[in-house]
């Protein structure tokens, strides 16, 4: 029982493999001697065994005392401080968490804030958490991310007037750096209970620290089972050997494919519970490579619901898109199709079979036709959707990304393209020191 990765369906030639062998060795050994391209940012490599176990006691402590003492629990994050909290808590709960009685939930109702700037969507959450007794998580390694920040600002403004001062700053809890940014000074003004984010971990990495542990065990996850997938993953995934490396094969696979024209990649899924995690996939592998003019298009679809959609352009459209499958061995749950006497709906061929087994049918019917349609098919398979094997898909897919990014030739630990939007968007709001900026931007929106 492992994660396994099958690349037979990827009309690719042996010897293609072959020849990035030697390359991927040299690559494993720069990342691993932190010689390479954005060396200060690979804390994650080694974090699952050697990450602050003090801290992570303390996750659990607050944690527990939020379950306690709170029906809605509110993360505020974006991107990295974002992403990977809700990719687990989707992929390891329960479908519907929030709408669950308290007591099956066993955990506050939880939000995401920060990860937008729409009025209604702040509107209709302080609709939703009006009579509840509420908790705030705000993550931010800068401190000093707009869309955070303004979240912040209104929540901390709704938790003062709700709970008074005090209370709210016992309810308010911080996940930042360790010394510097607005959000770790108003901290200590406010004497709010922090985490820290270590230095060279960068925003996408960084789901195995408090950035996603502390929101993931307020869901009510086991994060020592996460850690120890991830642990696991360390060691499984440690040689430099292609052959016996699953994880350097990914990135192999995805780059021989982009070198043939493949320039978007599809992650595709069969179960609703992996959509965030393909949205923290996307975000990891389209920030890490897409840069210096190159990079995979990391683009992700729900089947079957897309193979009424995208599954055309999938089948049929151009053929610069490769597809990988991530699939669950095992679903959390089964239930049998019911036998119907009268049969109006032809389906009693389906009669008392596994729903799982229908959708696994679609799996394989689907795998054929879009590999004969000439989008080659990569398929990574986990056992179940299990704590232990999201903290090991995480590695897997962080360390893969590594790779992948320096076979691409770039830094897949920096993010410089990520800046010019918000110069843009501060000049245009007039924060002072932009004002030639807004003065120009305005010229060109407006003229
Ligand atoms: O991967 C990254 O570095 C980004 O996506 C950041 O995580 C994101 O911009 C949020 O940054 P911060 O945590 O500083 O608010």
């Amino acid at each position: 029982k492992d994660i396994r990765f099958d690349y037979s369906n990827a009309d690719v030639k042996r010897h293609e493999i072959e020849n990035l062998k030697a390359q991927v060795r040299q690559l494993h050994h720069m990342l691993h001697k932190k010689t390479g391209a954005g060396n200060d940012f690979l804390g994650w490599l080694d974090y699952p065994k050697d990450y602050d176990q003090e801290e992570f006691q303390r996750i659990f402590t607050v944690a527990e005392r939020i379950r306690k003492n709170s029906d809605a629990f509110i993360i505020i994050g974006i991107g990295g401080s974002y992403a990977g909290a809700r990719a687990a808590i989707e992929m390891v709960g329960h479908t519907f968490h929030n709408l669950l009685p308290k007591e099956k939930r066993n955990a506050p109702e939880i939000y995401f804030v920060g990860h937008n700037l729409s009025a209604t969507y702040y509107q209709h959450l302080m609709e939703v958490i009006e009579n509840k007794d509420v908790s705030i998580c705000v993550i931010s390694k800068s401190g000093t991310t707009t869309e955070p920040a303004i979240a912040f600002r209104l929540l901390r403004a709704y938790m003062e007037g709700k709970y008074g001062e005090a209370e709210a700053n016992q309810r308010i809890y911080a996940v930042t750096d360790g010394q510097k940014g607005a959000l770790r000074q108003l901290a200590r003004e406010k004497r709010y209970e922090t985490f820290v984010i270590p230095d060279d971990i960068g925003g996408r990495y960084s789901v195995l620290t408090a950035v996603g542990l502390l929101p993931i065990a307020v869901a009510g996850i086991d994060i020592r089972k996460i850690m120890a997938g991830a642990k696991d993953a360390w060691e499984a995934y440690h040689g430099e050997d292609l052959e016996g490396n699953p994880c350097y094969q990914y990135a192999v696979l995805r780059n021989i494919l982009y070198s043939k024209g493949k320039v978007i990649e599809v992650l595709a899924s069969y179960e609703p519970s992996l959509h965030y995690l393909a949205e923290w996939w996307k975000q990891l592998y389209g920030e890490s490579e897409g840069k210096d003019g190159k990079g995979i298009f990391p683009a992700s679809v729900e089947f079957s619901t897309d193979l009424h959609s995208m599954g055309q352009l999938l089948q049929d459209g151009r053929r610069n898109i490769f597809e990988t499958v991530l699939r669950i061995e095992k679903p959390k749950e089964d239930i049998r199709i019911v036998e119907d006497e009268d049969n109006v709906d032809g389906l009693n061929f389906l009669s008392l079979k596994s729903l799982n087994e229908v959708n696994d049918h679609a799996f394989e019917g689907t795998l054929l036709a879009h590999t004969d349609g000439g989008v080659p098919n990569l398929v990574i398979s986990i056992p179940e959707a299990t704590p232990y094997y999201f903290g090991k898909l995480v590695y897997f897919f962080e360390k893969a990304c590594a790779m992948s990014g320096y076979i691409l030739g770039v830094n897949p630990f920096d993010q410089p393209g990520v800046e010019d939007y918000k110069k843009n968007m501060f000049a245009l709001l007039g924060k002072p020191g932009y004002e030639a900026l807004g003065k120009s931007l305005r010229e060109r929106l407006y003229k």
